[in-house]
């Protein structure tokens, strides 16, 4: 059974390329669920009602959280009234939203989805590892597919997670540095993996936004406002095969492809495979 994962969604150009990339799967792969990352989709940071709900009537099922979740006023309530919504699930009691769920998939089988954080070069949560240990088996109980967006800064502490985790959740896809790692693997026991998902975003831009912005503070080391780049979008995941009712993870797939890509016929033979 496939799930699709989308990397961090930034902004208009990253939910344009992530419709534009879900209307073509549909017609070469059945996909059971599909989770994207939405820490970014308006206007580069945080989430609000019409960006939630124009990747909902796209076909995503669940978005994730990440450290920039919070940041629109107005999204705050959806954080913590929507169900489809999740923040990351090792931050304080108390914080608003929730940051995992039992979620059906098209088959009607069920799926755990986690939200995690990481805390090298991040801080603000709690031990993403002992997280796990406490609440994985509650999880578990309900389902053994789970999959866990592990939103995280440093490359030793999401594959460090990965290992821990290994053979007790289907796949862990790392999320926040925008741009897609070449290592997706099928851990030993049974996980799939990759450190970096990517992004759904504007391409030639710096992890989505407009370099002429970044560059100036990285030159003149002033404050300045980021804007999304323009830019020809670009969708960047990762397809996991998990068999249920183990959730054994068979098959992991990544991709990265422009919008000109999606438009060729070519593009989607890797994909239209069994
Ligand atoms: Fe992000
Ligand atoms: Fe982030």
């Amino acid at each position: 059974m496939w799930i699709l994962f989308l990397g961090d969604v930034v902004g208009k150009p990253g939910r344009k390329a992530a419709s534009e990339f879900l209307s073509r799967v549909r017609g070469v792969r059945d996909v059971d669920l599909v989770i994207a990352n939405g820490e970014n989709i308006a206007g580069g940071t945080g989430l609000t009602e019409p960006t939630v709900r124009e990747l909902f009537d796209a076909g995503v099922d669940v978005l994730t959280g990440g450290n920039h979740v919070w940041d629109k006023k107005e999204g705050v309530h959806l954080v913590r009234t929507d169900e489809r919504i999740l923040r990351p699930a090792n931050y304080p009691p108390g914080v608003d939203g929730r940051g995992w769920g039992i979620y059906r998939g098209r088959s009607g089988t069920p799926y755990g989805v986690v939200s995690l954080a990481g805390r090298v070069f991040m801080g603000g949560g709690d031990c993403p590892f002992r997280w796990a240990d406490a609440f994985l088996p509650e999880i578990r109980k309900a389902t053994g597919c789970v999959f866990v967006d592990f939103h995280a800064e440093a490359t030793s502490e999401k594959r460090a997670l990965a290992i821990y985790l290994d053979g007790r959740v289907s796949a862990i896809a790392g999320t926040h540095t925008h741009v897609q790692t070449a290592d997706a693997q099928l851990l030993p026991k049974g996980t799939g993996y990759i450190t970096d998902a990517g992004m759904c975003g504007p391409a030639g831009s710096v992890i989505g936004m407009d370099p002429q912005g970044v560059l100036r503070r990285f030159l003149l080391q002033v404050p300045t406002r980021f804007e999304v780049a323009a830019g020809e979008p670009e969708a960047s995941g990762v397809f996991f095969d998990i068999d249920p009712p183990e959730g054994t993870c068979r098959r992991v797939q990544p991709f990265r492809m422009s919008e000109t890509g999606m438009r060729s016929k070519e593009t989607w033979k890797t994909f239209s495979g069994p």
